[in-house]
């Protein structure tokens, strides 16, 4: 594995998420203020080429798995070309995407035969009225739609991301284990991260033992599961069920010491950590010509700044999922 994305630390970021578009079409609560972000112009965002040529640059490094993120990948025009350019770069393995979905049944057919080898999809509730209140937008229907397509096409399994907020929606985490008895979906309940301005207060944050305790209740059999070195989260199952499910952990327990990630901000900035700085603009290095090699070392400086764990890992995380926070507090204080 490649020194230059090896961190002082012994890491080896093998995974790269890389963001598309700030863009949304859903409003989420605790992610988008109600009128949306101020978007960046679309000549600061990375073009087709770009996203290729930094991609390849970590894929020779040793990157086996890009994600792509936003905003919502989908709204990008290119997405198609994205993933089938993608799917040229030997080396790597997987192809995934973290989307909302609205849009996804369409586009479907051709991003599975364009080689999108893993689907996450986020959905926080299985009560059309309450979809509508949490992301300010109707929409229920299609991205049930579109799990379904997801399903149907062969993702195995597909992932889904459910952030529970207390009060709102942890009276549906039973009903959502529940999806998994006769479907091959993983579930993953998140808890709930403050980002700035999403009103995020501690009560309303659920933790991975209280939902737990829950779904135990209901189901006493239920089994842990062993995870994979590096995943997010903590996986269980209700024997004999089809799916399974798990718990991202976020805010009770951070995975720093396992963290393979690498970020790409929309604009083209490299990022080491979600709680962290931008390091660098890789976007600038490669529109001021500078060449792979150089790109390689700049990638490698940048990954050996990496710290063991950011002071606000477990306190005041900020945006990820959201590249679109105004610049000016795009990151926590300190
Ligand atoms: P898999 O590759 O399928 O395991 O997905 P993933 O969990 O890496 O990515 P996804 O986009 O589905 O994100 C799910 C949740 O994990 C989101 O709420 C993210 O904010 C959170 N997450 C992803 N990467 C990190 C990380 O490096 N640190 C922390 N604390 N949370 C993360
Ligand atoms: N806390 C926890 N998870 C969040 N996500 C977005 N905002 C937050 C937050 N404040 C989730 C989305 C998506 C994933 C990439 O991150 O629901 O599924
Ligand atoms: Fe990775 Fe930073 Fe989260 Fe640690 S705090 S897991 S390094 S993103």
């Amino acid at each position: 594995f490649s020194d230059f994305l090896t961190d002082s630390f012994g890491r080896q970021h093998d995974y790269l998420r890389v963001s598309l578009t700030e863009r949304c079409n859903l409003r989420c609560q605790y992610c988008m203020p109600e009128d949306g972000v101020e978007l960046t112009p679309k000549k600061r965002l990375l073009s087709t080429e770009e996203v290729i040529t930094i991609s390849r640059v970590f894929v020779k490094e040793g990157v086996t798995k890009i994600r792509l993120t936003g905003g919502e990948p989908l709204v990008r025009k290119d997405i198609v070309d994205i993933v089938g350019e993608l799917r040229k770069l030997v080396g790597l393995e997987q192809i995934a995407m973290t989307t909302n979905a609205i849009v996804l049944k369409s586009r479907l057919p051709d991003l599975h035969r364009a080689g999108l080898t893993h689907l996450n999809i986020s959905l926080d509730t299985l009560v059309p009225a309450k979809f509508e209140f949490i992301s300010r937008r109707k929409g229920w229907s299609r991205v049930m739609d579109g799990i379904d397509a997801a399903l149907a096409i062969g993702y195995s399994p597909v992932k889904l991301n459910c952030v529970v907020m207390r009060g709102l929606n942890d009276d549906e985490i039973c009903d959502f284990v529940d999806l998994t008895r006769a479907k091959d979906i993983d579930v993953r309940f998140i808890e709930y991260m403050p980002f700035n301005g999403n009103k995020w207060n501690d009560k309303k944050m659920v933790s991975y033992q209280e939902m737990l305790d829950l779904i135990r209740s209901r189901w006493p059999e239920v089994e842990r599961l062993t995870d994979k070195p590096n995943d997010t989260s903590k996986a269980f199952k209700i024997p004999g069920f089809r799916g399974q499910f798990g718990f991202i952990t976020s805010m009770t327990e951070n995975f720093c010491g396992t963290c393979n990630r690498l970020r790409i901000t929309a604009d083209g900035n490299l990022k080491v950590c979600l709680f962290g700085n931008t390091e660098v603009s890789l976007r600038d290095a490669l529109r001021g010509g500078m060449s792979e090699a150089d790109l390689r070392q700049v990638i490698g400086a940048a990954v050996g700044r990496k710290k063991k764990q950011h002071a606000d890992a477990n306190a005041a995380p900020t945006d990820e999922i959201r590249t679109t926070i105004p610049a000016a507090n795009r990151n926590p204080p300190g």
